[in-house]
């Protein structure tokens, strides 16, 4: 009660404040003394349209109320539409009733202009609240269109982005993987077969130096397999030699001789000649979908199969393993730390591809991805 009381005084202090209630206000003033004082003449122009009209002066000005209703109507709603068009009831009755010659003439025309008067702003305040209200649904229109716009050229940034950085961190892992193999690993290579000549060679050493020195090549001989491996993990060398797909049958062959898993490679189709960034991005998602099967599905099973089409190359990993309950979004798994799949699947999006999981609990899990040659 007390809130709705507030809220009228509000609105009557802001009708207050502005010039229109007080124009509204001398209009109907002088409309009324007018009506009452006929001593004061009309301007000839006034005189000559009512004439030109066929209107008594009366009539004349209780039509010409409907103007300051209207306007009220369309500054302050239908409630400032009712209360000047009661205003200017009051104005208009004592006349209609007490003083015209034809009162029921004259009630007629003071209730019409008051029903007209109220249906006339209602409707237009009502055109113009249509009017705001589409303005503002074109505004939010302009304002969504603005932030998919913002939006998406972020996105096309942060795209362009990770495929540098993408590029970057495939050229950096070439470069140390290159390094290793012609740096370090030939110079392990020379160092374990100068222990390996020492240790078989030598007349005068002794039976404990022998063994201390066989001792040294074999750690040499298993530092030299770790670099090797770490080597053949960052770049493989058959896919810069030799391409795709002798790099997957190395992948494959590593799998079934470091685990219980059986690995294979299958190809449908004719073999393509596939540009490095394509190659590289087919390499990375097989041996990340690979790894996951590892650690993952416990399957005694993988396959990958690699298809050729007339514009495109499709690899599918299967595994007959446990498989898992998908999320709704791949994206999903990411919020817990789980990043494999979802690089996967940005990764084959950078390259303009796609990527397909298909996984059920105990029913093992299939893992497409596909990219345009
Ligand atoms: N081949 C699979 N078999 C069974 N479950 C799998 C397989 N691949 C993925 N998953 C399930 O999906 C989850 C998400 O895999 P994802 O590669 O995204 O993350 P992760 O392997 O757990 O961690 P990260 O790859 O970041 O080291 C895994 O934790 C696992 O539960
Ligand atoms: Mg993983």
């Amino acid at each position: 009660m007390a809130a709705t009381r507030y809220s009228v005084i509000n609105w009557l202090t802001s009708v207050l404040r502005r010039p229109g209630f007080w124009f509204i206000l001398a209009i109907l003033a002088l409309i009324t003394l007018a009506h009452y004082e006929e001593a004061l003449a009309y301007p000839a122009l006034l005189s000559q349209l009512t004439n030109n009209l066929n209107l008594d002066r009366h009539a004349f000005e209780r039509i010409l109320c409907l103007a300051p209703i209207v306007w009220a109507g369309f500054l302050f709603g239908w409630r400032g539409a009712l209360i000047t068009s009661l205003a200017a009831l009051a104005a208009m009755l004592p006349r209609a009733i007490f003083i015209s010659p034809h009162p029921l003439d004259a009630l007629f025309e003071t209730s019409a202009v008051f029903v007209i008067g109220n249906v006339l702003a209602i409707s237009f305040a009502s055109l113009r609240k249509e009017r705001e209200y589409r303005t503002q649904m074109e505004v939010a229109r302009r304002e969504q269109q603005k932030i998919a716009e913002e939006l998406s050229a972020m996105q096309q940034n942060l795209r362009y982005y990770l495929q540098q950085a993408t590029r970057a961190q495939e050229e950096e892992r070439k470069r140390i993987s290159h390094e290793l193999h012609d740096d370090t690993i030939q110079a392990l290579v020379v160092l374990s077969r100068q222990l390996d000549s020492l240790a078989s060679g030598e007349k005068g050493l002794s039976e404990e130096n022998r063994l201390r020195l066989e001792e040294l090549w074999q750690q040499t001989d298993n530092i030299l397999r770790g670099v090797r491996r770490l080597s053949q993990d960052l770049r493989p060398a058959a896919l810069d030699r030799l391409g795709l797909l002798p790099a997957l049958e190395w992948l494959a062959s590593n799998m079934t001789e470091h685990s219980a898993i059986e690995a294979e490679v299958k190809v449908i189709g004719e073999e393509r000649r596939l540009s490095e960034e394509t190659a590289i991005a087919l390499f990375r998602i097989t041996q990340e979908a690979l790894r996951n099967v590892w650690r993952h599905s416990g399957a005694t099973k993988a396959e990958m199969t690699v298809e050729f089409d007339k514009d495109k190359a499709r690899i599918t990993i299967t595994d007959n393993g446990k498989g898992f309950r998908l999320p709704e979004k791949i994206g999903d798994l990411a919020k817990n730390g789980k990043l494999g799949l979802t690089g996967m699947q940005e990764r084959a999006q950078l390259a303009g591809g796609t990527l397909t999981v298909q996984s059920q609990p105990d029913k093992g899990t299939s893992i497409t991805v596909e990219l345009t040659v």
